[in-house]
């Protein structure tokens, strides 16, 4: 089921449950499909195929309501299927995150940010982005942090609306190609 665009009200925006590792999966599969899911996301279609259903159900109970390391948002229609979803990592200082880059502060960094292409342009990754950083700051983080592809401008403009903005920070994930993940930091 579909919701009307411009009815954000019409969610539920919710944290998810540690057993929904099949929900979890499956919008994952549709993400990893999407035309920017090149420069989205770190992973491919097949190999996100590919994992075992144990990486699912222990990925859903690592960032499922009760754990203190992660927590996954995503939206509910009233019909209960799943729009989109955003996931929060709790960083601490002193660590490396899982780029490889240096952590200095006990930080939110948010990944595997995906809306299904009919339920965009209509406030709803406002929404989910507003639980992650709420679950950031109830955590303690001093900041909110992602990377953004710098071809991704829709993204971008998505995050801007949100309050995120570039730190100056621009990194590359991958040896055979130029620095083009650009941070992008929302403060308290
Ligand atoms: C990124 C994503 C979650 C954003 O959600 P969305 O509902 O599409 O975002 P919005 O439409 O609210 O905001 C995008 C903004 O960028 C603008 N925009 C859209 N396409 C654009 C483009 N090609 N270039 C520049 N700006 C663009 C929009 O106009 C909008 O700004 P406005 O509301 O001021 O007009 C969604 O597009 C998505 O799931 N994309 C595929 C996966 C992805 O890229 N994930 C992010 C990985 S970092």
């Amino acid at each position: 089921m579909s919701t009307p665009t411009g009815d954000a009200d019409a969610y539920a925006v919710r944290a998810i449950r540690p057993d929904e590792w099949e929900a979890v999966k499956q919008l994952r599969l549709d993400a990893l499909r999407d035309p920017v899911a090149h420069i989205a996301f770190l992973e491919t279609y097949d190999e996100a195929l590919a994992r075992p259903d144990s990486f699912y159900r222990e990925r859903a109970i690592g960032s499922g309501e009760g754990s203190g390391t992660a927590r996954q948002f995503i939206a509910e229609t009233p019909g209960g299927s799943w729009a989109g979803t955003v996931t929060v990592l709790l960083e601490q200082a002193g660590t490396t995150d899982w780029a490889g880059c240096p952590v200095e502060r006990r930080q939110g960094h948010v990944v595997g940010v995906f809306v299904r292409p009919e339920h965009r342009a209509n406030g709803l990754i406002g929404m989910l982005l507003d639980a992650g950083v709420a679950w950031a700051w109830r955590q303690r983080a001093e900041r909110v942090r992602l990377f953004v592809h710098a071809d991704n401008t829709r993204a971008q403009g998505a995050y801007r609306k949100a309050g995120f903005g570039p730190s100056g920070l621009v990194v590359s994930f991958s040896k055979d190609e130029a620095e083009n993940e650009l941070e992008f930091v929302r403060t308290r």
